[in-house]
């Protein structure tokens, strides 16, 4: 594949605002200048908006305002106009009812933004799970050249002399309090050793995951996903990314010449190398939905599946995004795919090179963080994608996360209806359940929770845990956060609350899990499935009205990605019914 550079002169977009003697032209030169910009910066030069996350309520991205000034360097060293505005920041630690719920509303507002303003090319300013696909969704909407720049992973936490990943230890230390390991007092201390840096999660959850992505599809720099947040790296990348757009706008590089089918199949593998959370399923389905690529739940089984994972990171193994940079990050990983074969080494990247002119000479300077496929971590890595009568358009577990000897297993259903019956029950002693249950929770997919919150990890029964069990079977149509880990079928599709077969499961009915085979199965007959089916009528919350209310009766099914009906593919960059 090749990319043919358009030529340079020419005249831009953004010269409909800035490039002209109309009265309209001097209105929108006027009030820009009212900040203090010198003429010659509308003298046609490429236009570069900044799309910042920062907020103070999304704390990983709280350092994002620095980030953007070493952007805007790169910007004007490379002779183009740089302009910086917020967009909604989905804060993951802070939006109730849950950050998913905004994915597509954020990527409404950056979609709108960009092509609503005199913009040549955008440089997407991300960190936080949720910031990374809306504005690239966002962006692929428009399709003027884009470049991500993520704001980089915490240093290691640590507490007791041990490291402490992110979420990861979050869930272990509430379970282990709920066990009776670790003291209240204890756990109060570590929450300020869990955070103590600017920047994302450490682990491998799913702001690195998204990281990942984006520099696997090729829309950020080689090397950009896992340098912290603190290191000066970071600020260098910043600004080479500020100075590389303004050659994109000029060789009008778009996300459609990079997020190509081969783009996403690279990011695929490279997910299930690095261990990957399963938001990126959901988040790639959306992506690829805007520039048109037609990829399916399928497709990240198919190419999943033999996938050694490598990277040696938390919740699946034992160190850190720090550590993973140190190491050499993700260029090792993908040039480890190029060798295997499972790289389409030809695809095109933001430099506006191969993919494996980008990585090539990679060198991994630590085999215990990125480790030879002989030790990998699982040589099933991946994302497994279960069918059957449970799930009859998929659901998905990740096999790094999950204990081997559940990946086979038949159990008695035990049934929530939502996640507030969940509360109700779970630390009853008197509920009937014990490690060989299934654990069943509906009600938590995008139109029934609404917005898909990452509960699908539920907490395992007090009494369970006492025993020293630590993970069971648990089917839901929620997520999970990247962070979690356990043997846990997510984004059942259709949805319970959508009238899928999950809706009718009862306590006591029997479910067999088969991961190596791909299957979800529930044990009863196909009549007496259909006969539940045709008794069942919803019994989910719907919103009245507001942005939830065209959120449940928007959205799609996890198993396309759940985007809205309307967002869907490309609408490019021209202004609908310009007046000038
Ligand atoms: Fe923001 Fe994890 S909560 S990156």
């Amino acid at each position: 594949m090749t990319f043919k550079p358009a030529k340079w002169p020419r005249r831009l977009r953004s010269a409909e605002w800035f490039g002209g003697t109309s009265r309209d032209h001097i209105y929108h030169r006027s009030w820009m200048k009212n900040q203090g910009l010198p003429d010659d910066l509308f003298d046609g030069r490429p236009v570069i908006g900044i799309c910042n996350t920062w907020s103070q309520l999304t704390p990983c991205n709280g350092h994002l305002r620095d980030l953007a000034e070493r952007v805007k360097h790169g910007i004007y060293e490379a002779g183009g106009f740089p302009v910086e505005f917020p967009v909604f920041s989905t804060g993951e630690s802070t939006l109730r009812p849950t950050a998913m719920m905004y994915r597509n509303l954020a990527s409404m507002d950056v979609e709108e933004a960009i092509r609503a303003t005199p913009l040549d090319g955008v440089v997407l300013l991300v960190g936080c799970d949720k910031t990374t696909p809306s504005l690239i969704m966002g962006a692929a909407s428009v399709d003027l050249p884009a470049i991500v720049v993520t704001g980089g992973p915490m240093l290691n936490g640590w507490f007791q002399g041990e490291r402490v990943g992110s979420g990861t230890h979050l869930w272990k230390f509430s379970e282990a309090v709920k066990a009776g390991e670790m003291t209240q007092e204890e756990f109060l201390e570590a929450e300020a050793a869990m955070s103590r840096s600017p920047g994302t999660c450490n682990t491998m959850g799913t702001a690195s995951t998204m990281a990942s992505m984006a520099e696997a599809l090729g829309m950020a720099l080689s090397g950009n996903a896992a340098i912290p947040a603190v290191d000066s790296r970071r600020r260098v990348m910043a600004h080479l990314s500020g100075r590389r757009i303004v050659q994109m706008v000029k060789d009008d590089l778009k996300p459609s010449d990079i997020l190509t089918r081969k783009a996403f199949e690279n990011a695929i593998r490279t997910n299930g190398a690095i261990g990957g959370s399963t938001n990126a399923v959901i988040h790639l389905l959306a992506i690829a939905g805007r520039v048109g690529i037609d990829l399916t739940l399928d497709d990240w089984d198919r190419l999943g599946r033999d996938i050694p994972t490598v990277v040696n990171l938390m919740p699946s193994g034992k160190y850190l995004m720090e550590e993973f940079f140190y190491a050499g990050g993700l260029p090792v990983v993908i040039k480890r795919l190029g060798e295997a074969g499972m790289l389409h080494k030809d695809a095109i990247t933001v430099a506006g090179e191969a993919i494996w002119d980008q990585v090539k000479d990679a060198k991994n300077w630590n085999e215990d963080v990125i480790l030879p496929v002989e030790e990998a971590l699982t040589q099933q890595g991946g994302i497994a994608v279960l069918k059957g009568n449970l799930a009859p358009s998929g659901a998905v577990l990740k096999p790094s996360a999950a204990s081997p000897h559940l990946l086979q297993h038949r159990g008695r259903a035990v049934v929530f209806e939502d996640i507030d019956d969940y509360k109700a029950k779970i630390n009853d002693d008197a509920l009937d359940i014990d490690e060989t249950c299934v654990m069943v929770l509906k009600n938590c997919g995008p139109k029934g929770y609404p917005g898909m919150s990452e509960v699908g990890n539920m907490g395992l029964p007090p009494k369970v845990l006492k025993k020293g069990i630590t993970d069971m079977v648990r089917i839901s149509d929620a997520r999970m956060s990247g962070t979690a880990y356990g043997t846990v079928v997510l984004h059942t599709t259709p949805e319970a609350a959508a009238g899928g077969p999950l809706a009718v499961v009862k306590t006591g009915d029997m479910i067999e899990l088969d991961v190596p085979n791909r299957k979800i199965h529930l044990d009863i007959s196909e009549e007496e499935l259909i006969e539940r089916l045709a008794a069942w009528s919803p019994n989910h919350h719907v919103p009245e009205s507001g942005y939830a209310r065209l959120f449940h009766d928007h959205v799609q099914g996890a198993d396309t990605g759940a985007d809205f009906d309307f967002l869907k593919g490309c609408r490019g960059s021209a202004v609908p019914k310009d007046s000038h």
